[in-house]
């Protein structure tokens, strides 16, 4: 039995019968260039093959370094942006419970990913009250962001644990090159490598997420298993028969009919940052040369008071894609109250998980008759096998939708630009403002 069921009922009256297969050749042929790539030293297509490599050495290198953070610490601060900080968020707030930390591991948190003074000097301030590990990830090793944040983290850890920070400090970046490379040689810091073959967005699954997801309590070996099963669900090379690429082939078809916002929905806060993880892949593989569909994401029923009505009346420029988990960890039922003041008694006895997924089906019907396309994901449960599962079921998707668009899925020139004019401020005459 496959492990994401792809339902496509409310989206098949937006589509013509043979729209679909029409497709097939090109899936076919671009199927194998990218078998053809994942085997290439020259291509970032490493993520491919990943799951289905032997990882034993790695994930027992990851367990045992996290295994001492969990007892020589209570805070870990893992600094990054973009692709080498979504993935490890998106998966950690997904599986964490919403109050409090996991029962396998310690409170992890994020710098690096803005440029925020009350942001760094805060956490700062929370660190003090903590007994710190960092762990420091950038492929590049220059990326300004988290850069800035390890300069004065390093500082940090030196000024407050002296010789001994050398050892509550981890650096995850490329294997040979870079200068967060050469830091952590010249510092004897320890280190995981970031294979040259996997870029920022496509690196969720590997040392880059895995470390900080075992700090946090998860289950690592978990989720390389469920994106191993996915790359095995994912081999054909037949569109009928692959449902990543009929997944990527829909999106495609309704994006040329003019449908150019795509909202991940689901009905759970704690996918929130999944949310963001999707965006990122999504956004920066496909947004480039004046193409692709604009990703953005929901979450209900919050988000139906906020913007429900212009999903269900604005412009017909939105199709949804909603992600549903059968199980979820826990649920609890409605009251029963003798007075029935607020008149909710009729639900009495009916829990909360039932209730959010009558919200969702019956949201489904409104939207879609409102002339919203969905497409449907459905899994079984909310752990890391699925999670894992779904996150190599999206990459795969979305290799295959930036080639149906005739972009290349693993670059981001388009990041430099603001770059650029950042730097030439910088370099101007220097202005002061105050600040906490
Ligand atoms: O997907 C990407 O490649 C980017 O989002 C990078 O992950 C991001 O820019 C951070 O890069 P680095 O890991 O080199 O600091």
């Amino acid at each position: 039995m496959k492990q994401l069921k792809l339902d496509l009922s409310l989206v098949e009256t937006f589509l013509q019968l043979d729209e679909i297969p029409s497709f097939s050749e090109k899936v076919l042929a671009t199927h194998h260039y990218m078998l053809e790539g994942a085997t290439s030293k020259n291509q970032l297509l490493g993520w491919h093959n990943y799951p289905m490599k032997d990882h034993r050495g790695l994930l027992s290198a990851i367990n045992e370094l996290a295994t001492e953070v969990k007892l020589q610490a209570n805070l870990c601060v893992v600094i990054g942006v973009g692709g080498s900080f979504l993935g490890a968020r998106a998966v950690q707030e997904a599986l964490t419970p919403y109050f409090g930390v996991h029962e396998n591991g310690v409170e992890v948190v994020y710098a690096g990913q803005n440029m925020s003074g009350p942001y760094l000097k805060q956490l700062l301030r929370f660190m003090d009250t903590r007994e710190v590990y960092v762990n420091v990830i950038s492929k590049s090793g220059t990326t300004m962001e988290p850069a800035l944040a390890f300069r004065v983290m390093e500082e940090y850890m030196i000024a407050r644990y002296g010789e001994e920070a050398k050892q509550r400090v981890i650096v995850t970046t490329d294997a040979v090159k870079g200068a967060l490379r050469e830091t952590a040689e010249k510092k004897g810091y320890r280190t995981f490598s970031i294979e040259e073959t996997i870029g920022g967005r496509y690196s969720a699954l590997t040392a880059v997420g895995l470390f900080p997801l075992a700090v946090a309590g998860m289950d690592i070996s978990a989720l390389l298993d469920g994106a191993r099963q996915a790359a095995l669900e994912l081999t054909s090379p037949q569109l009928h028969d692959n449902d990543a690429y009929r997944y990527a082939v829909i999106r495609h078809i309704l994006h040329k009919k003019g449908f150019d916002v795509e909202l991940l929905a689901s009905y759970e806060p704690g996918l929130a940052s999944f949310h963001e993880w999707w965006k990122q892949l999504f956004g920066e593989s496909e947004g480039k040369e004046q193409k692709g569909i604009f990703p953005s994401s929901v979450v209900f029923s919050t988000d139906l008071h906020a913007i429900g009505q212009y999903i269900q009346e604005g412009r017909r420029i939105i199709f949804e894609t909603l992600i549903h988990f059968n199980e979820l960890e826990c649920d609890l039922p409605v009251p029963y109250l003798s007075e029935d003041t607020d008149q909710l008694n009729y639900i009495a006895g009916r829990t909360f998980n039932e209730i959010n997924r009558l919200s969702k089906e019956g949201t489904a019907l409104a939207h879609h008759e409102g002339g919203v396309p969905i497409i449907q994901m459905e899994l079984a449960r909310l752990d890391e096998y699925h999670i894992g599962y779904l996150i190599y079921f999206f990459m795969k998707a979305c290799a295959m939708s930036a080639y149906l668009l005739e972009v290349d899925p693993f670059d981001q020139p388009g990041v430099d630009a603001y770059k650029q004019k950042m730097l030439d401020l910088l370099k101007a005459p220097v202005v002061t403002h105050g600040g906490k």
